[in-house]
């Protein structure tokens, strides 16, 4: 994908109405975006209501691989976004996006705000952490890996993290729908920040360090069991790692801190370590 034909900002609104720029990229011209997906979204947008069953149905028949998208992924997004974003295809019921992920990549702990309907199509191998509360306390669920050529469906709730803990690009196709069609898709999606001990509501990216300007609300948070919070710092640990392996994109990413404290933000150093025992 060129910088310069394609790399046009989608704007969204923050609670207090001032335009937002995300940086993710928006696919607007069509034509360039891949004959399957663009079937897989006609047939997705001629069904209603939409169930899990026709999403896998519809998924599985697109056969759609990572060599759909050779001439469409970028892997240049800006280091203070923890994973890509492309928008292939958005209407008031659905969109599409092709997530990016450079080796050390990772989502928050999220959920999907008001998806109502929707799936993760592997397209490499993830490393994947499904969580759930109960009890008042955000638990541990599933560590298993989310490798390429799986379906994950999810709702609203679902609540989880996925990065890549490999040493090559990868990338997944993010189908988001909803029943009310009223375009609030994602919007007031949680993400959760227990090194910060904030839970945050966004309107959207699920960014180890969402810019500050993309928070709705803000709540502290606390409430994360010792075996998933051992877990999840040993993710942030390893992305570091990684991070450190693989060069320096993601180096620069402390001086572009918006506020926010996050040691998924920060490469190497003293300061992280501080950080991690804090918790
Ligand atoms: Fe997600």
């Amino acid at each position: 994908m060129s910088e310069n034909d394609e790399n046009s900002v989608l704007q969204i609104s923050s609670m207090d109405n001032r335009p937002l720029k995300i940086n993710t990229i928006k696919s607007n011209m069509s034509s360039r975006i891949p004959e399957k997906v663009v079937k897989l979204s006609r047939k997705i947008e001629a069904r209603d209501p939409v169930d899990f069953s026709f999403i896998k149905e519809a998924v599985a028949g697109a056969g759609i691989s990572a060599n759909e998208f050779e001439n469409h992924s970028s892997f240049s997004h800006p280091p203070d976004q923890s994973y890509g974003r492309i928008l292939l295809h958005e209407s008031r019921r659905l969109k599409i996006f092709l997530m990016c992920w450079t080796p050390g990549d990772f989502t928050a702990i999220h959920d999907h705000g008001s998806t109502d309907w929707g799936c993760v199509v592997a397209l490499g191998d993830f490393t994947h952490r499904v969580y759930r509360f109960e009890d008042g306390l955000l638990r541990l669920r599933s560590n298993s890996p989310f490798g390429e050529g799986q379906v994950a469906c999810l709702t609203g709730d679902l609540i989880h993290m996925m990065g890549n803990t490999g040493n090559k690009n990868i990338m997944s196709l993010h189908i988001y729908g909803s029943d009310s069609g009223n375009g609030s898709l994602a919007k007031k999606s949680r993400v959760y920040l227990p090194e910060s001990r904030k839970v945050i509501t966004t309107n959207g990216p699920a960014f180890l360090n969402c810019p500050r300007e993309a928070i709705i609300r803000e709540e502290a948070f606390s409430a994360i069991c010792k075996h998933a919070l051992d877990d999840y710092l040993d993710l942030l640990k390893l992305r570091l790692k990684i991070s450190t392996r693989t060069g320096n994109r993601q180096q620069d990413a402390g001086q572009r801190n918006t506020g926010q404290t996050s040691i998924g933000q920060h490469k190497t150093g003293s300061s992280n370590s501080r950080h991690l025992n804090k918790v």
